[in-house]
């Protein structure tokens, strides 16, 4: 798998709590490069993930782990052959290694121009520049621009994929105008039909614009110290006027502001988003989402977007 053989250069980003088969099937057919986060799904049901989206599309498609947690479903996707893995939060040259042994090519997932030069020096075959722009955790405190350019000019003829705070045709085509060889976007995945958040969620990205984001340490309950763009909402509105006090301090900590399907507690700071599934106050719950969100205006199908942003690409050439 090469991304210079995709038809469309638009990879779907993993968003864990949010993707699903169904989304990186239509990202994958459109003739995109659709994905699935993988860093909180037991091997079994991982290993599962990956034949089930495979019977959906024979296009390539890819797996990420955040490499702050145990890859603990590594082999199991391996095992299962799955096309690509991305990894992100992190360097690990065991884990590209064990991936290439069995042909799997690897991206990285980098924030800093140190970061990409380690990851290439590691064997990435890819590398994703995520700037501060972007929607979900953040590991960047660089804008896009400065560090694809940073990136773009390290010239070790890898190529790199740009992410972080693009949303429609234009920004495609401004990356690749920067050197990029394909983009990934998370949040205007977020708002479409196949993805996994609740209506609710959904509409409120399509009602934000980039001013109604923060880039923030509010909602780390299960991954503490790890920055994410989040829509502003109350319970932001709370710790902040608070003085944005530490974990064990915080407004409200232990309310139940709604539960998943199963039933089970979410809390006012966990760093879970709303799914389709859940009730209660999900607008509560934190809501990521990047500066992009000014350009989404709709919920479409992944089928339709990925062709249309692609032609909107094209049309400005
Ligand atoms: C809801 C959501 C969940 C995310 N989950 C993950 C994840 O599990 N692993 C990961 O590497 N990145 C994750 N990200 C970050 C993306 O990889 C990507 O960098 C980001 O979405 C790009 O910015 P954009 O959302 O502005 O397009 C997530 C992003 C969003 C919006």
């Amino acid at each position: 798998m090469k991304l210079t053989d995709l038809k469309i250069p638009i990879l779907q980003a993993p968003m864990g709590g949010i993707d699903c088969i169904e989304l990186a099937a239509a990202v994958s057919n459109a003739g995109g490069m659709g994905s699935l986060a993988m860093t909180w799904t037991e091997p079994v049901a991982a290993a599962e993930m990956v034949l089930r989206l495979k019977a959906k599309t024979n296009s390539p498609f890819f797996v990420n782990f955040v490499i702050s947690y145990p890859p603990v479903s590594f082999d199991a996707v391996i095992e299962a052959d799955v096309p690509a893995i991305t990894l992100s939060w992190g360097q690990n040259p065991e884990l590209i290694e064990r991936a290439h042994r069995r042909g799997i090519p690897v991206g990285v997932q980098v924030g800093t121009v140190e970061g990409a030069r380690i990851a290439i020096d590691d064997g990435a075959d890819f590398v994703i520049c995520q700037g501060i722009e972007a929607g979900g955790h953040v590991q960047s405190t660089t804008t896009l621009e400065t560090l694809l350019r940073q990136v773009v000019e390290l010239g070790r003829n890898v190529p790199v994929v740009a992410a972080g705070g693009m949303a429609d045709g234009a920004d495609i085509r401004w990356a690749i105008g920067k050197g990029a060889t394909a983009v990934m976007l998370g949040t205007r995945f977020v708002a479409t039909q196949e993805s996994r958040a609740h209506p609710l969620y959904k509409e409120a990205i399509v009602n934000s614009t980039g001013a109604d984001t923060s880039y923030t340490l509010c909602f780390d309950g299960g991954w503490p110290y790890a920055a994410h763009r989040v829509l502003r909402n109350e319970t932001l509105r709370r710790w902040e006027a608070a003085g944005c006090p530490p974990n064990g301090s915080r407004p409200g900590e232990g309310d139940v502001v709604a539960r998943d399907s199963s039933g089970t507690e979410m809390h006012r700071y966990s760093v879970s988003p709303p799914q389709a599934s859940t009730t209660g106050e999900v607008m509560e719950c934190c809501q990521y989402a990047g500066l992009g969100t000014s350009k989404i205006t709709d919920i479409p199908s992944a089928i339709d977007l990925v062709p249309r942003l692609w032609n909107e690409c094209k049309i400005m050439e």
